[in-house]
């Protein structure tokens, strides 16, 4: 492979240049969205840790490996800004997210929303969680070639319904807000971003007018009567100085949380399905400890269930719902001792980092007992929630939604999946693809 020098750095300076592979920069941006995993891999195998490839009319380094992956995200140097980066990825459809923020701003914003996290926080959502999971669990298809990523996909907009907005509306009008949400979180990975009629962004734009006035429409009623949702808990939040969210802010904050939150949820549950349809060994190990608990099991009863835990963990390691983590050099910096120049975006590939034959043997296999008692690998070495200060907010609940439905599920049903295209087919780890199970219901006990 002939290789080029990214920048080089100062002659005074021990840090090495980024090194990357000549070659045409739309093949390098196709491979970049279609197989990140397999584009990091092999750079990795011939550049290193850290190499770059130049692809939208930019030089993007990819980081590889836990510690390039902690220096990235933990950003010792503030070197690092999120704005530039997410804003030319998301578009306009979700500015002013708290993903697309940077200090100080984030600081003050994430502070505000963690109250919506909290333990009690994570308990009332809970119970919420328990009664309308169980209750579409029993409405799940059965018999043969049931498309379980559909009906995981719909649950999730329940739970994003009934959780975050805190309504149970008539079904016609939920219908049109799950449209709208499914409209909205779509414009998201949309490549298209100019309003032209037609694309994922138009409708997208279309999608957030809809769900910001439902949102705005609802804030006066959750200020005055706070639920247990999660925009009641918005609403509520409050500096040591009293400032609060203003309107809009939470009507972006929601509007962001509901496309952070929904694809990413519904490929953990379908991943972790798909694995317990493939392992019976470990579906009954996992029933077991779902039928040792509750049909109202607590946070911290989830929390606790080892297999529960392994299970999911193993599931989004194999197919981490975020494959790739960006972010965009504001001042001249180094990287696992290279030089990158400002104005450089830098991107860690979860999948390939998940995979790395060193950190875990027989890396392509499910294998949730390698979670079991862990403590010496390194911190980063399992990353589907990134790190640092962006590190995702709600990954306690998403835990307790994937492994709540779960729960329900191995309560209430058995499944088996026969083909392992999912696997197959997704190597790229960036197709929201599903996959054909065998569902049948178990008779009461
Ligand atoms: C398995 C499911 C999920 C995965 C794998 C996931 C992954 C991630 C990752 C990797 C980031 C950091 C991105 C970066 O640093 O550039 C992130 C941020 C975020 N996630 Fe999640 N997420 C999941 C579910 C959720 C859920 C359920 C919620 C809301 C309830 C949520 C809300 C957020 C928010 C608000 C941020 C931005 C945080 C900030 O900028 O400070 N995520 N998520």
């Amino acid at each position: 492979m002939r290789l080029r020098v990214l920048a080089h750095p100062d002659s005074s300076s021990t840090l090495r240049p980024v090194m990357g592979p000549r070659g045409l920069p739309m093949s390098a941006a196709r491979q970049l969205r279609s197989d990140p995993a397999r584009l990091a891999t092999s750079l990795r195998a011939r550049v290193g840790d850290i190499s770059f490839v130049s692809a939208l009319g930019r030089d993007i380094v990819i980081a590889q490996g836990p510690d390039a992956a902690a220096e990235l995200l933990r950003d010792a140097d503030r070197a690092y800004a999120n704005g530039p980066v997410y804003g030319f990825a998301l578009g306009s459809v979700f500015e002013r997210g708290i993903l697309l923020m940077d200090a100080p701003d984030h600081r003050r914003h994430r502070r505000l929303m963690q109250q919506a996290f909290t333990a009690a926080r994570l308990d009332g959502y809970q119970q919420r969680l328990n009664d309308l999971i169980r209750s579409r669990v029993a409405g799940f298809g059965t018999g043969s070639g049931v498309d379980m990523r559909a009906e995981l996909k719909a649950l999730a907009l329940d739970v994003a319904l009934d959780i975050f907005v805190g309504e149970r509306l008539p079904q016609p009008e939920a219908d049109r807000l799950n449209r709208a949400f499914v409209e909205l979180i779509e414009a998201g990975g949309a490549l298209v971003r100019l309003p032209i009629p037609g694309t994922a962004h138009f409708r997208g734009r279309h999608a957030r007018r809809v769900v910001d006035e439902m949102f705005a429409e609802l804030i006066p009623r959750r200020r005055r009567e706070p639920g247990t949702d999660l925009m009641s808990a918005l609403c509520q939040a409050c500096e040591a100085d009293g400032r609060q969210l203003s309107d809009a802010q939470i009507v972006d904050h929601m509007r962001f949380m509901l496309f952070a939150a929904h694809d990413t949820a519904t490929i953990a549950m379908t991943s972790m399905t798909y694995q317990l349809g493939r392992h019976p060994q470990w579906r009954e190990r996992v029933r077991a400890q779902a039928f040792s608990l509750s049909d109202a099991p607590s946070a911290a009863e989830l929390r606790e269930s080892a297999a529960m835990d392994s299970v999911f963990k193993e599931a989004v390691r194999l197919r981490p719902p975020v494959p790739v983590i960006p972010r965009a050099a504001v001042k001249d910096t180094e990287l696992g001792g290279h030089f990158i120049p400002k104005g450089t975006f830098v991107v860690v590939v979860t999948g390939s980092n998940h995979r790395l034959p060193e950190i875990w043997p027989d890396p392509d296999s499910f294998l949730p007992d390698r979670f079991d008692g862990d403590t010496t690998r390194h911190r980063m070495a399992w990353m589907p929630f990134g790190g640092g200060a962006h590190m995702c907010i709600g990954m306690h609940f998403a835990y307790l939604e994937s492994a709540t439905v779960v729960h329900h599920m191995l309560r209430h049903l058995d499944w088996t999946v026969a083909s392992d295209a999912y696997e197959r087919e997704d190597t790229a780890l960036t197709d929201n693809i599903g996959f054909a199970a065998e569902v049948s219901r178990l008779s009461p006990a």
